[in-house]
Formats: C-alpha cells, structure tokens, sequence
C-alpha cells in the first residue's frame, strides 16, 4: 500500500483530487493535512467520512514538528502539495500569510521530506501544485507559456508560488530529492470557493446580485476543467520525470466578459427566471496591477505524456453550473460559516479603499 500526504486536501483542487485519487487507486492510503482556513472545509469530503484509506489531519504545513511526525507515523512515500493561499485578491489586500503558507510552508514540506527520506529515494516523490501565474502576463500577440517562459511574477500570490517552484527545483538540484512540478491555468467545477470568479457569478445571478466584472472584462485565462487536472497530476506522479516540470491547461481563452455571459445564457436556459441574468453584469474597479492574459502551450504533457484534457469550455462549464444548482446547500454552508461577508465587503462595496 502507498502512503500519500495530501496537503490542503479540504480546498477545490485538493478536495477534488481526493475524491479522483480515492477512486483510481484502491491500494493507497490519502492522508490529508489540511489548516482548515476559510478556503478548506470538511464539507468538500463528505463523501470520504467512511473511508478507512482517507485519514483527514487539521493542521499547518509550516508546523515541522507536526509534518515531521506525519511523515513517520504514516511512513509518507509521496507528498502531492495543494496546500496554498489562492486568491489573488486576498493577497493585494493581505500578502502576509501568502509569504507564510505558501514560501514557509513549501520550505517546511521539503525539509520534512528531506529530513524523513534521506539517501532513500527510490519510490518517493515530493509533486509541487503550482500555476501559470509565475510566468506573467501576456499581450495579445505573445505565444503561449512554455515551461523554459522565463518566471516574471506580478502579483503576492504569483511571487509567492514562483518562490516556492524555485525552493522545490533547489531542492532537487541540491538534496536529489526527487521531485515533479506542474503548472496549472484556472481551474473550475465542484466546491470550488464562492470567491471565485466562476462560482461568484453563478450564485450572485442565483440570488439576483450583480454580477462584478473587473475593468473591461477584456482579460483573459486558460480554463480548465478541475477533473482534467486531476487526471494531469496523477499521471505526472506515475510517468513524470524527477527535476521536470508540466504545463497544464485547458486551451479555452475566452475573455472574461464571454465567459460571465456565457454562463448567464447556461443559467437563463437550467434555471430561467423572469429576466436575463446577464441584465446583472456590473463592470466594477479593476484589480491593482491584474494581469492581462495567461495562456499553456501543453506539448511537452502531451506529447511525453499522453495527457490532454476531456473537457471543453461548454461541456465543463456546462457540468459545473449543473453541480451548484445540485449543491445549493454545500454553496450556502460554505458562504455563511465564514469571514465570507467581510470579504465581500472589502473586496468590492469598498473596492479602491484598500
Ligand atoms: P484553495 O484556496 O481552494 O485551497 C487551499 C487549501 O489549502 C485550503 O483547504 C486551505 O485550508 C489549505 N491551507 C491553506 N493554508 C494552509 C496551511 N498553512 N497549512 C495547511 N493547509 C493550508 O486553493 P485551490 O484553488 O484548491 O488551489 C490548490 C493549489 O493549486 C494551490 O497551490 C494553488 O496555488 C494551485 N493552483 C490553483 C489554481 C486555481 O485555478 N484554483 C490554478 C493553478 C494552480
Ligand atoms: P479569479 O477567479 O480570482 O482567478 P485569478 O485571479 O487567479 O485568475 O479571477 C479570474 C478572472 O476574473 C481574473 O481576470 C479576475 C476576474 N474577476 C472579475 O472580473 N470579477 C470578480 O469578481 C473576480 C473574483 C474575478
């Protein structure tokens, strides 16, 4: 049986990948350590509560001790690291704990890991989740990221994940711990947290709010369906080559004002109501600095590793408009046990204060 620490396993991503990982392979243990901040709930593994292969631990990565007994107790032969503050927004407002989780708290993983591995390498992996943020912003004439893009990142979020892709690679070249990085587009589908673009505008036109577009909504990201990642990293950890790193995305660029309309016109024909809800959009005070294109050149997942993602932008979104219309109680929940309101609040009845 394998043993795999999961980190930040109670976020999207990570709650996702442990539903996938849980299903594919019936022979590995998942233990998910997880700080259970206002983007991590237990309510994204509800359906793992009688699981005896999922072990859910509330904790910090930048706690050693805890991680460094983790590691023993649960004899972790891989370390797949979700585990990150995400939201760009959050981190213009608060870069703090961005600096925190996502630089100390990779660091910690890694001595961890180096710490509890040593010269015993073989069947190990340390897999870094991170994202094509790292890489900048593109015009509208520059050719897609690949993985030798030159890192220029712009926001606290991008500088904090570009710093720990660098820790990661370092400790490959330094320590050979064996290690395997993919960057990831934005990703979108089930329990993703309602600050989000995608499941913002969903439940916003739900409850008849404005729909909040930043700037011209001329912006544009590389969507991906959250399972096709799922399916990226999992075959990263079984055929990626140590020291590599793979871009994943999803090849569907719309701009933002397309994609919110788009998902208005899959509302207007799931759930009708009396009028258009893209009567809603509201174009709101750009965020500082935003960035104005992300776009993958996939070749190298695809072409050494057979990936490519099965979902486009109309049959994903599509599946995930479905599941929040199915999940109404899980968005409630989500949205009412936390600081969720003051970050409303901050984020856009005081947009420009900040
Ligand atoms: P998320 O914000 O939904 O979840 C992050 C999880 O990490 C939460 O469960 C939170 O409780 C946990 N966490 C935060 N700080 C922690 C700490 N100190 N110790 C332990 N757990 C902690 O994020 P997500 O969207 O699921 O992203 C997961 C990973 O994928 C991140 O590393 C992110 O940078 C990367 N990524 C995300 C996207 C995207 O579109 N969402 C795209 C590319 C890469
Ligand atoms: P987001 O989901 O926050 O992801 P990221 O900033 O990591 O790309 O935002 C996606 C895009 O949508 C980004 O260009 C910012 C824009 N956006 C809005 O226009 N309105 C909003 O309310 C939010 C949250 C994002």
């Amino acid at each position: 049986m394998k043993n795999v620490l999961i980190t930040g396993g109670a976020g999207f991503i990570g709650a996702n990948f442990v539903h996938y990982l849980h299903k594919v392979e019936p022979q590995t243990r998942l233990i998910n350590l997880d700080a259970l901040t206002y983007a991590g709930s237990t309510e994204n593994l509800k359906s793992m509560a009688d699981s005896s292969r999922h072990i859910f631990l509330k904790g910090d990565i930048c706690d050693i001790k805890q991680v460094s007994q983790i590691m023993r107790e649960y004899s972790i032969d891989t370390i797949i690291h979700f585990a990150a503050e995400s939201h760009v927004d959050r981190s213009i407002i608060g870069p703090a704990p961005f600096i925190q989780t996502n630089v100390v708290g990779t660091f910690t993983l890694l001595e961890a890991a180096k710490q509890a591995w040593g010269q015993e390498r073989s069947g190990k992996l340390f897999h870094h989740v991170s994202t094509d943020e790292v890489y900048g912003s593109l015009s509208p004439e520059e050719p897609a990221f690949q993985e030798t893009t030159a890192y220029d990142p712009r926001s606290p979020y991008s500088a904090s994940k570009a710093s720990s892709d660098h820790l990661v690679r370092a400790y490959f070249h330094t320590y050979d711990l064996p290690v395997t990085i993919t960057n990831c587009s934005n990703n979108y589908g089930p329990y993703q947290f309602p600050e989000k673009l995608i499941p913002l505008i969903i439940l916003n036109a739900l409850q008849g709010k404005p729909l909040p577009v930043y700037g011209d909504g001329k912006q544009i990201r590389d969507w991906l369906y959250v399972e096709d990642h799922c399916e990226a990293i999992h075959l990263v950890l079984h055929k990626g080559k140590l020291g590599e790193t793979y871009n994943v995305g999803g090849g569907n660029q719309p701009y933002n004002i397309d994609l919110v309309n788009k998902i208005c016109s899959l509302l207007d024909e799931l759930k009708p109501a009396t009028d258009k809800y893209s009567l809603l959009i509201t174009h709101v005070t750009d965020r500082l600095g935003h960035d104005r294109r992300y776009a993958m050149d996939t070749k190298k997942i695809g072409t050494e590793l057979g990936w490519q993602p099965k979902h486009d932008l109309d049959s994903g979104l599509k599946k995930t408009v479905e599941w929040y219309l199915a999940n109404m109680d899980w968005a409630a929940k989500i949205s009412k046990d936390r600081d969720f309101q003051a970050w409303i609040d901050k984020n856009y009845f005081k947009r420009g204060e900040n």
